[in-house]
């Protein structure tokens, strides 16, 4: 069973660290391992605004560096409230190369809304080789 709400608060306090400057938009995520670790990202913006990372990249990079290899679920939560955030398309394809279909997605905003997809609904087709 994950504790989505638990997830939740852990990212939203990994928000706090984001570095967006650029778009003040901070995001931040809460990756959690099948072992139970739980590995945190944020996004980091850079001056040359394409160098930038995402919270939920920035997780999964910090993850499979440490040698982490299964993953349950991820919670984002991003600045806008009421409105949870779902991840963009480059961190759908770059999170669908280590996990399976039913890896849960939980989009949440900072006042605790949330709502959960799996790998699978948010990238349905995705490009593998
Ligand atoms: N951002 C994330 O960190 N995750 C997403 O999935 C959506 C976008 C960041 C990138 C950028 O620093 C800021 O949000 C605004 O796009």
């Amino acid at each position: 069973m994950i504790d989505e709400k638990r997830l939740i608060e852990i990212a939203n306090e990994a928000r706090k660290n984001s570095y967006a400057p650029y778009s003040n938009y901070k995001v931040g995520a809460a990756l959690l391992c099948k072992d139970g670790s739980i590995i945190t990202g944020c996004n980091i913006e850079n001056c040359s605004f394409t160098v930038g990372i995402c919270a939920e990249r920035t997780a999964f990079s910090k993850a499979i560096s440490e040698g982490k290899k299964d993953f349950q679920a991820i919670a984002i939560v991003g600045n806008t409230v009421d409105l949870p955030t779902p991840p963009c398309g480059a961190c759908r394809q770059f999170m669908s190369e280590f996990v399976e279909g039913d890896f849960e997605i939980i989009e949440a905003s900072p006042d605790g809304k949330y709502v959960t997809r799996t790998m699978s609904e948010l990238l349905p087709d995705q490009f593998s080789l």
